[in-house]
């Protein structure tokens, strides 16, 4: 089967397509072929920096790498139960491990996955995985509900234009922050207010919060603890090196700052399926690449300005 290897960190060109046997299904798991994978910023960043590559696969080289799919089972491990040969599924595969999707087939755990609903495409599924699966387990860590008010910061991106959704069907008001071409697109998502961040100071407009979920991290989250309600908290997703200054404002306002880093869990994707399938949550792709053109679609991701999800295809 075609795979995509990387060898060692660095530009797009080290996505080197090859050709590795089948892999073999175990216990517990299925063997998927692969109709769609979507790209998020950790590929970008295991493939470029020699840190996060490490972090994910330590010493192993080359590596396949990769998280989210969508496709269909081709067969089954001793002990699969839920699945069976032919199910079309979707997930976010073994995060934080070894993915390794990048590739025709994909070897599975049967409980990363969920049934993709009939009524969205493979490309729909890929990409409603880690980032949907991301804005729901923050928004549920959050504890978001009706009536509260809720800013998502990186509104447009993967994480923030799924949050969006599944905030309003939590029932919050929701505020984003993005750029101003992006502003429109965020208020069709169901936000009642979109700040654009070159332009306009959120903090000097949103206030009273419950909830932040921040997807940029920055002066942005040090600006977000002054507009946080006390009692209320942010999540911020980039990187758990919180600095200790936004913890000490934090603490000082009565605001719980923490981090919190996605993981794999059929049961929380069975819920993103049911809201795709409900039409309560659609993904929106921003550009498909070919399997073929992988190293492409990881330097559009780079170029920033993605408004949703970057997802490859397969035939
Ligand atoms: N902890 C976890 O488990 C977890 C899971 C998933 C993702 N992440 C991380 O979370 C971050 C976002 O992921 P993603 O998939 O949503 O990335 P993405 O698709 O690249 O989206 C990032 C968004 O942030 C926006 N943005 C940039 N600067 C901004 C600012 N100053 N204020 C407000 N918005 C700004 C960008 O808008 P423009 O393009 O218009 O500038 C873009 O829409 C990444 O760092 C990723 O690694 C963490």
């Amino acid at each position: 089967m075609k795979v995509f290897l990387l060898n060692e960190p660095g530009g797009t060109d080290n996505l080197k397509m090859t050709e590795l046997p089948m892999p073999v299904v175990k216990a517990g798991e299925v063997l998927v072929q692969v109709k769609a994978i979507s790209i998020n910023p950790v590929d970008v960043k295991a493939r470029a920096y020699a840190g996060v590559l490490s972090w994910v696969f330590g010493a192993e080289r080359p590596v396949v790498l990769g998280w989210d799919i969508s496709g269909t089972v081709t067969a089954t491990g001793e002990g699969v139960k839920r699945l069976k040969a032919g199910d079309e599924v979707f997930g976010m595969v073994n995060f934080i491990g070894h993915g390794r999707v990048y590739a025709e087939y994909v070897v599975a755990p049967e409980s990363h996955l969920a049934l993709k609903p009939g009524n969205i495409s493979h490309p729909e599924a890929a990409g409603a995985s880690m980032a949907a699966l991301t804005a729901w387990q923050v928004l549920r860590a959050g504890n978001v509900k009706p009536g509260d008010r809720v800013l998502i910061h990186g509104a447009s991106g993967g994480v923030g234009h799924f949050a969006v959704q599944i905030a309003k069907h939590l029932g919050a008001t929701v505020i984003g922050t993005a750029s101003q071409a992006n502003a429109d697109f965020v208020r069709k998502l169901g936000a009642d207010e979109c700040y654009d961040y070159a332009t306009q100071q959120f903090e000097k407009l949103a206030g009273d919060i419950d909830f932040v979920l921040d997807a940029v991290q920055g002066s942005t989250l040090t600006h977000s603890i002054e507009v946080v309600r006390k009692g209320g908290a942010i999540i911020t997703i980039p990187s758990p090196a919180i600095p200790e200054a936004d913890q000490q404002k934090a603490v000082a306002k009565g605001v719980k700052l923490s981090h919190i880093l996605v993981h794999s869990n059929g049961d929380d994707m069975a819920s993103i399926a049911h809201l795709l399938g409900s039409g309560r949550l659609k993904t929106h792709i921003a550009e498909q690449f070919s399997f073929e053109n992988m190293p492409s679609a990881h330097a559009r991701l780079e170029r920033g300005n993605v408004r949703g999800k970057i997802v490859v295809t397969l035939s």
